[in-house]
């Protein structure tokens, strides 16, 4: 029996991936141009194709939010978006125009709408962008702090900035690397919202409140890497990271009204859970923040991930398995087991380390690949295919699988009956 559903889901995981053409592909990110503008900026090296690398996506009706951090010199805009229904290398489009989304000559911000530096953004059901940005530029080279890092809230229907909150001093540390970004409603009303921050870099969430426009730093152990889970192999390069807590996803809201984050540093493969009730409490005591952190299972060698999200349709969270080349889910109505967190997309090609994933409010899944660790840590071949964007229904990615409301058994024994 197990030899067979392990033929069975190996079959499936084959399948999936014929089943998700790329939407988007690029060899090399480019934008919108307007005018003669490319050639000057190819020239002033204001843009240098090779070192823009996609991070992040989010999807808003007819945008499709693509981030860029400031890795190196020579990206010329770290928020931006492309129209779905452009074509697979369709272009970026600086967020909110052109002028806005970039720095000036003298590399300053125009506006408080300039986003500096981005990994990941997310979008809420009262349409509006929540961005988390780092301030910095040349990150990996010779780090330029351009801006303060902040938090940003965009009302997406006129893209007017409707929050802007600079962090205080006390809120970060010297590493702080501030990663992605989860946002939860309280009520029906938009006012009342938390914005929950990895910081990677320094293991912490830091917690953003919009209607007191204040932030907080949250401490556990459990936010730091695992020495068990630092080794990488992906795209035949070998590295290690030691990088904490990096994305977390919100349940739906639980009986008591709070909800709870699933999350997860990088270099780990463990699934951890802390109620926002938690969370939300600024003056929590530290022994309740400590015991707060409640770890649900261990999804096995080689399953780091460094993104995930929660699919409300279903109730399914997603991550993605950067070792593998793929995507695994589990259903959160399901006991947390191997079984019940199966690898279900995976393809070296496509998948070349997933980085970042996203269900929208339609019920579809998008998943970004990138290539990270040759961008990183060798050479990329800009002559072929780098950066992609995959997406398909959510139900349709976990039919048949053990993410599936009914379980994988019930649907064999249904389908002989
Ligand atoms: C794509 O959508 C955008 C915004 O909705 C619109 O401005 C543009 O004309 C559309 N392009 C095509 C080719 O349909
Ligand atoms: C480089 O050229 C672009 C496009 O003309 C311009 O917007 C930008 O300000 C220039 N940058 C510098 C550093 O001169
Ligand atoms: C954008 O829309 C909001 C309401 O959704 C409104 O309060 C605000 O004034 C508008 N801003 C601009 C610049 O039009
Ligand atoms: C952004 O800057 C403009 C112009 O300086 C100002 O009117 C506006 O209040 C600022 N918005 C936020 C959200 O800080």
């Amino acid at each position: 029996m197990a030899n067979l559903s392990i033929i069975l889901l190996l079959l499936f995981i084959y399948q999936a991936a014929a089943l998700l053409p790329p939407r988007f592909q690029w060899k090399t990110m480019d934008f919108a141009w307007e005018g003669a503008e490319r050639e000057s900026a190819l020239t002033n090296e204001s843009y240098i194709p090779v070192n823009n690398m996609p991070t992040g996506i989010a999807r808003w009706r007819d945008k499709l939010f693509i981030t860029i951090p400031r890795w190196k010199k020579g990206i010329p805009s770290s928020l931006n978006y492309v129209y779905l229904n452009g074509t697979q290398d369709a272009p970026l489009h600086p967020y909110p125009n052109w002028n806005e989304g970039c720095l000036s000559s003298d590399g300053t911000v125009i506006s408080n709408r300039t986003v500096v530096s981005t990994f990941r953004v997310n979008v809420d059901k009262c349409d509006r962008l929540w961005v988390v940005d780092n301030g910095v530029s040349e990150m990996s080279t010779d780090v330029k702090q351009v801006s303060d890092p902040a938090v940003l809230v965009f009302d997406l229907n006129n893209d007017s900035l409707l929050k802007k909150h600079i962090f205080k001093e006390e809120v970060l540390a010297d590493t702080s690397v501030l990663t992605s970004i989860a946002v939860e409603i309280v009520g029906k009303n938009c006012d009342e919202a938390y914005a929950y921050i990895t910081d990677m870099g320094s293991n912490a969430i830091v917690v953003y409140s919009l209607k007191d426009d204040d932030a907080w730093r949250v401490e556990n152990h459990y936010f730091h890497f695992d020495p068990h889970a630092g080794v990488y192999k992906v795209g035949g390069i070998d590295f290690y990271w030691s990088d904490g807590v990096s994305s977390g996803a919100l349940s739906q809201p639980k009986k008591d009204g709070y909800c709870d984050l699933y999350l997860h540093p990088t270099s780990s493969t463990k699934q951890f859970r802390m109620s926002t009730k938690l969370l939300r409490d600024k003056d929590a005591p530290k022994e309740d923040i400590f015991n707060g952190v409640e770890i649900i299972g261990d999804r096995g060698p080689k399953t780091q991930a460094t993104a995930c999200d929660i699919d409300p349709a279903t109730n399914v969270l997603f991550y993605t398995q950067v070792c593998k080349n793929g995507l695994g889910c589990w259903n959160l109505d399901k006991p947390f087991s191997r079984e019940n967190t199966p690898l279900i997309l995976s393809d070296c090609n496509l998948m070349e380390f997933p980085n970042d994933v996203k269900a929208d409010k339609d019920g579809n899944l998008w998943i970004l690949s990138d290539r990270q660790s040759r961008f990183l840590y060798e050479a990329m071949d800009f002559g072929q295919v780098n950066f992609r964007v995959l997406t398909a229904p959510t139900s349709t990615l976990i039919q048949g699988t053990p993410c599936d409301r009914r379980s994988f058994f019930t649907r064999l024994v249904g389908r002989q009956a």
